[in-house]
């Protein structure tokens, strides 16, 4: 006779009869070994994810490079690397960061935004790829640095991503240099004589039509053929992941398949076979995150019940910054019958995680898990209200470590100066 037992496989964990496991690990084993809140990434969905974005592509030569800005423990990044992808940087920072987990410069682009001519130096002495999206800059580099391999980031003027604040390559946008000013830009290159390797866009994250990617290259093509001295063309990222249950996300291999054939098209009329970047930060690791919080309280008033946890805007601030959608789990009652909550933290501002949302029956002490905390979560996190920020685990090959430890009131006052 054959029993059968129930097991729900997603993404996240895998549900088997009412416990939830990552990689055959019970989740309540992690919350009672490193407590609440706590942030844990699963190394084999980004693997995965990286594979996928791997084979949605045909080209010669592709270039994935991971944008350190959505998750930066040092344990991760040196994970990516093992995967052979490289590493998108904004800031001098995460450059440092990428370089003490092992990226060679070489493996590095650096593409800031409104900094200063001092960074841009650290960066070029470092010797990783800039990535210039100033008219000025691509002059003081010219001056100064003549040398220097430069990528210029075009904006394109297309509207695309998820909401207002993550679109970037609208025609009110501070970030690239505008399209409009390629004329400009070829003025200064053979006035100069720039060593461009280069062109790049970024339109923003989230993006739900796939036809943006295929615009917006068409421009980036038509524009790379005034540069004769291309190694590559960089199409940014905003692949979307779903965050609902049948939410929309970016088919990869149809992007893949659409934006290969153009590109090695492209490639024949160049003359030369380029490489194709992409620097995703959600699609490599949204997925592969779960953050959990522990159930303080349940507060019913005239109109709602609320559940208040053990966390807020300081840990996990996009569904208040940006309106986004995480799916939360009652990972203690996985199958009880479902009740309306709002999902809020303990800030003394309104902190709402989830409104009206329908979630197992939720008792005080009840552990809840947000999904899609991979990107944007930790690396967004505060310590607004003078809270600690989260611990980091990693599920690694079936087994779980500390990442980065819960902080402490010695964190909190590191760099302050008593002087009174
Ligand atoms: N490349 C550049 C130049 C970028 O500015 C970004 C993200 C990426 C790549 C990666 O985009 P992704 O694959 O993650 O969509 N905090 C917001 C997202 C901000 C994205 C900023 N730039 C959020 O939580 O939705």
């Amino acid at each position: 006779m054959f029993l059968f037992t129930f097991v729900e496989f997603n993404f996240y964990m895998d549900l088997i009869e009412d416990q939830y496991f990552i990689q055959g690990i019970p989740v309540l084993d992690i919350i009672k070994e490193y407590g609440t809140p706590i942030y844990v990434y699963d190394t084999q969905i980004i693997e995965r994810q990286i594979n996928r974005l791997k084979s949605a592509f045909h080209v010669d030569k592709l270039g994935i490079h991971f944008a350190c800005k959505a998750l930066n423990n040092i344990n991760i990044l040196k994970f990516i690397k093992s995967c052979d992808v490289g590493l998108d940087t904004v800031s001098i920072q995460e450059i440092w960061l990428g370089l003490k987990a092992g990226f060679t410069p070489d493996q590095i682009i650096y593409t800031p935004n409104c900094v200063g001519v001092d960074e841009i130096e650290m960066a070029l002495k470092l010797g990783v790829q800039i990535n210039v999206d100033h008219i000025e800059t691509l002059e003081y580099i010219g001056h100064h640095y003549p040398d220097s391999k430069i990528c210029i980031r075009i904006n394109p003027h297309v509207m695309a991503g998820g909401n207002e604040k993550i679109s970037v390559g609208h025609i009110d946008s501070k970030f690239g240099i505008s399209i409009y000013q390629l004329p400009l830009v070829i003025r200064l290159v053979q006035t100069l004589k720039l060593n461009i390797n280069g062109l790049h866009m970024h339109t923003g994250s989230d993006i739900l039509d796939a036809g943006v990617f295929t615009l917006a290259s068409q421009i980036l093509f038509d524009a790379a053929l005034k540069f004769p001295d291309l190694e590559f063309i960089d199409f940014g990222s905003g692949l979307k992941v779903p965050y609902q249950t049948d939410d929309v996300s970016t088919d990869i291999e149809e992007v893949g398949e659409l934006l290969s054939n153009s590109f090695n098209e492209f490639c024949n009329q160049y003359g030369r076979k380029l490489k194709l970047y992409f620097e995703p930060g959600k699609y490599l690791v949204s997925e592969s995150g779960m953050f959990f919080v522990k159930t303080n309280v349940i507060k019913q008033t005239p109109s709602t019940v609320f559940a208040g946890v053990d966390s807020g805007l300081n840990h996990l601030i996009r569904p208040m910054f940006y309106g986004s959608y995480h799916q939360i789990l009652n990972i203690s009652n996985p199958k009880g019958r479902p009740r309306i909550y709002n999902v809020v933290g303990y800030i003394c501002e309104t902190d709402t995680f989830a409104s009206n949302r329908a979630i197992s029956e939720i008792h005080p002490n009840d552990i809840l898990g947000f999904k899609n905390a991979g990107a944007y979560c930790f690396s967004m996190a505060s310590n607004y209200n003078s809270r600690f920020r989260p611990a980091e685990v990693m599920i690694h090959e079936g087994k779980h470590y500390m990442i980065r430890e819960r902080e402490s009131i010695e964190d909190l006052l590191k760099n302050q100066i008593e002087v009174l």
